[in-house]
């Protein structure tokens, strides 16, 4: 097999890392048939080509969070390390001992000084005033920085910072970041490429110890986990009832929840509104949330476009999402669409391969995956449009069907 060489953009380039490993691993690369290489500028990264002859494959969640954290450690070979973890997976081979015992003890490592440097960054923080661009050092570190550039970020309230390192400085404009190597021109660093955070990025925060639903509600509108909370208008959480037996999760607020600060109010709303009367649930006794609690658009000049929420920011409402369904306890969580079910089931899902079963969801509940309602205002005739729509209530009457006491 030819030797494949990736030349990664940054030290921290998850999604590069992701992009080449589903090329490499869908073709069964050996990872010793593959350099991993950093890029010395953006322009001279290069990535294999996607392959529509590799196969394709689903990794556990728990496979790529280790793999995440091996990217934003600082061993040499890291990107090898979390390619080997994914290739052995894709195999259908345990990893060697002596790799799963570097890859628990660097884990450890990454977990302790992302702790020690965000420590750091908020005991230095208060003598900043704001205007005053912040500008930390850090010079050895058993991680890259660029990991926790975001967190630093939201400390910072967007305002600019920078962070010096032995060989690089790690800046933040106020409006972009960039990556500053001497005798180099400063490199851009898209924000969204680097690896979710080693810890969760709510500071001093430990959602998962909040016990009531309105405290959860209230920190949640203070969340900026992900950038998307700079741009959208407010955090549209879930609402309805905590003692709901039946919940829905659909994938993120639109335009129009944006603007109103509840979920499911906007055309995809009023149509899920109309299949649940159909069905006979009153959306007052059920919990009606989002995967994603932010909008995240793009902007024409006359409009605010819905982009699809990525891997990121699904990882980044994780907590909030968990802790609505470890408060309410629903006996049925219903996933409408792709984003939700992939989320909820920590896997990769196909619609019309798992809606209309009932799927163990492993605390105890009843799954159940349909369509998403903005699906059924997408189909472009008539008669498809009345048939899945029918196909949809039919869902609900499933899901509602769990609830109904068992008859003997
Ligand atoms: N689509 C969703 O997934 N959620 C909403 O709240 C609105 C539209």
């Amino acid at each position: 097999m030819p030797h494949a060489t990736v030349t990664l953009a940054h030290e921290a380039d998850f999604a590069g890392w992701r992009s080449a490993t589903r090329s490499l691993a869908g073709r069964h690369t050996p990872p010793a048939d593959i350099t991993w290489r950093i890029a010395i500028d953006t322009e001279s990264a290069a990535l294999p080509a996607p392959d529509p002859a590799a196969a394709r494959f689903t990794v556990p969640r728990a496979i790529m969070d280790l793999a995440a954290i091996m990217v934003q450690s600082a061993l040499p070979d890291r990107f090898a390390l979390a390619y080997t973890l994914v290739y052995d997976h894709v195999m259908g081979v345990p990893t060697g001992e002596d790799a799963a015992d570097r890859m628990a003890g660097t884990k450890e490592d990454v977990i302790t000084q992302t702790r020690q440097l965000r420590d750091e960054i908020r005991r230095a923080l208060p003598s900043h005033d704001g205007t005053t661009p912040y500008q930390g050092r850090v010079d050895t570190l058993d991680l890259v920085p660029e990991s926790n550039a975001r967190f630093l970020t939201l400390q910072r309230s967007f305002a600019p910072w920078q962070l010096d390192m032995p060989d690089r400085t790690l800046r933040w404009t106020g409006q972009e970041m960039l990556c500053e190597t001497p005798g180099q021109a400063p490199q851009p660093l898209d924000p969204t490429s680097l690896p979710p955070p080693a810890l969760p990025m709510v500071p001093d925060l430990d959602i998962a110890r909040i016990t009531s639903l309105r405290a959860v509600a209230l920190a949640a509108k203070t969340c900026l986990i992900c950038p998307m909370a700079a741009h959208a208008t407010q955090t549209v959480f879930g609402e309805g009832r905590e003692a709901a037996r039946m919940m829905f999760v659909g994938e993120q607020p639109g335009d129009i929840e944006d603007r109103a600060g509840r979920p499911f109010v906007g055309p995809a709303g009023q149509l899920f509104d109309r299949a649940l009367l159909e069905a006979g649930i009153g959306r007052d006794d059920t919990y009606v949330t989002n995967t994603v609690k932010h909008f995240k658009f793009r902007r024409t000049p006359t409009r605010r476009i819905h982009e699809k929420a990525g891997p990121a920011e699904i990882a980044a409402c994780a907590p909030w999402l968990a802790a609505e369904r470890r408060i309410i306890r629903p006996a049925v969580v219903v996933m409408l669409g792709v984003t939700a079910a992939s989320a909820l089931l920590g896997r990769a899902v196909t619609i019309s391969r798992e809606r209309s079963r009932i799927i163990p969801m492993g605390d105890g509940s009843d799954g159940l995956v349909t369509v998403h309602p903005s699906y059924l205002l997408r189909l472009p005739d008539e008669a498809a449009r009345t048939r899945e729509y029918d196909r949809f209530v039919n869902d609900l009457r499933l899901a509602a069907g769990r609830l109904a006491p068992a008859v003997t």
